[in-house]
C-alpha cells in the first residue's frame, strides 16, 4: 500500500500549481498548519497582539456550565472541527465530569499533531476520544455516522476558525452542519468581532514577527515538500484590513522580479515586483451578524456571550 503521505503531497502539489496559476496567485490557508505551523500558531495564540484566544478561553471557563447543560447527561456527543490544541475542549470536559455526565468526543483537525496534541490533554479526563485527520465536512459526516442512542451533539466551531471562509461559503458551511445534525442539538460558535484597523493589524502583523514567520512557513514547505527553489528574503508578509468585505487579508509580496522553480508541482511562476501570493482571509462579524447566519442556515441562537473589551463573541446555537 502506497503511504498516505504521497496522496497528501500529491493534492499540495496539484493544489500549488492551480492556485499559484491564477490571478491574482493565491495559497490556501489551510496548508499554513504543518507540524512547524501549528507550532507558529500556537505562539500566535501567547501574543499580546492576537487576543481572540485568551478571550474566548475566558468566555468558556465562565460559562462551561451552561453549555455543557445543553447536551444532557448521557450518550452526549462532543464534535471540535479544528481542535488545535485541545485547550478549551479541557475547560469543557471538565464541567462535563463535575456534572457527573459524559460524552464522546471528536477530533476533526488537518494537521495530525492537533489531533495528537488533544488526545494527550483529554486523556487523563477518561473520555472516548476519536481522532479525524480530515477536512471538516468529512469529519463532521464520520463522526454523525459514529452516533449512538438518543444523546445529544454539540459541535464546536471555535477560535474564529469560520472566519477562514468567505460568506457564501460560511453560509453554506454552516447548513452543512444542520444537515450533520438533529433538531434539539448544539452548535457552538467562537467568532471574532470587527474592531479597529489598527488592533487588526497588531494582530496580523505582529512587532514580533511570528504571523510573517507563520505565513512565509508557506514557501518552506513548498522548498521541502516541493522541491521548490522560493528565497524567503525575497517576500515580505503584509495584513490589509478589507473594509468593503469585512476581512483582514494576509499576502506575501514578491520585493523584485523574479521567477520560481516547483518541480513536484511541474511549474515555473513569475512574479513582477510588488506582486503578491494571497494566502488567507479572515472575516470579522457584528454580533447581530453572527445570529442572522446562524437564522438562515435552520440555526437559533440560544445565548450568545460577548467580550465587548476584546471584541470577541461566543454563540450557541440550537438546531431547529
Ligand atoms: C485560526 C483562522 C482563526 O484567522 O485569526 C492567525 C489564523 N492567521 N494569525 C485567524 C491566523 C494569522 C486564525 N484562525
Amino acid at each position: 500500500m502506497k503511504p498516505a503521505i504521497d496522496q497528501l503531497t500529491a493534492q499540495f502539489a496539484a493544489d500549488v500549481r492551480a492556485d499559484l496559476s491564477s490571478t491574482p496567485k493565491q495559497l490556501q490557508s489551510k496548508y499554513l498548519y504543518d507540524a512547524l505551523g501549528s507550532s507558529l500558531f500556537d505562539a500566535i495564540c501567547r501574543l499580546p497582539w492576537y487576543r481572540i484566544t485568551r478571550a474566548e478561553s475566558a468566555l468558556l471557563a465562565r460559562h462551561a456550565d451552561a453549555i455543557v447543560t445543553s447536551i444532557g447527561k448521557a450518550n452526549g456527543t462532543i464534535v471540535e472541527l479544528g481542535c488545535g490544541s485541545g485547550e478549551k475542549l479541557v475547560l469543557l470536559a471538565e464541567a462535563l465530569q463535575a456534572r457527573g455526565a459524559s460524552a464522546h468526543v471528536h477530533l476533526i483537525d488537518i494537521s495530525p499533531q492537533a489531533i495528537e496534541h488533544t488526545e494527550q490533554r483529554l486523556t487523563r479526563l477518561h473520555l472516548s476520544v476519536v481522532g479525524h485527520q480530515s477536512t471538516y465536512e468529512e469529519g463532521l459526516r464520520q463522526a454523525a455516522a459514529a452516533r449512538r442512542g438518543d444523546g445529544r451533539m454539540l459541535v464546536l466551531l471555535l477560535g474564529s476558525n469560520i472566519g477562514n471562509f468567505d460568506t457564501p461559503a460560511a453560509h453554506a458551511f454552516l447548513r452543512r452542519i444542520r444537515a450533520a445534525v438533529s433538531p434539539g442539538d448544539f452548535l457552538l460558535l467562537g467568532a471574532d468581532l470587527a474592531k479597529p484597523e489598527l488592533d487588526l493589524i497588531d494582530a496580523y502583523d505582529d512587532p514580533l514577527g511570528v504571523t510573517a514567520a507563520f505565513n512565509k512557513n508557506l514557501l518552506v514547505r513548498i522548498n521541502n515538500e516541493l522541491g521548490g527553489d522560493f528565497d524567503l528574503a525575497a517576500f515580505d508578509h503584509v495584513a490589509v484590513w478589507n473594509a468593503a468585505d469585512q476581512r483582514i487579508e494576509m499576502h506575501l509580496v514578491s520585493r523584485v522580479a523574479q521567477r520560481v522553480r516547483i518541480p513536484a508541482a511541474e511549474m515555473t511562476v513569475s512574479f513582477e515586483a510588488g506582486e503578491r501570493i494571497w494566502t488567507e482571509s479572515s472575516y470579522k462579524y457584528e454580533p447581530e451578524q453572527i445570529v442572522a447566519m446562524g437564522a438562515s442556515a435552520g440555526l437559533a441562537s440560544r445565548n450568545q456571550w460577548v467580550d465587548t473589551d476584546v471584541g470577541f463573541a461566543l454563540t450557541l446555537f440550537a438546531a431547529v
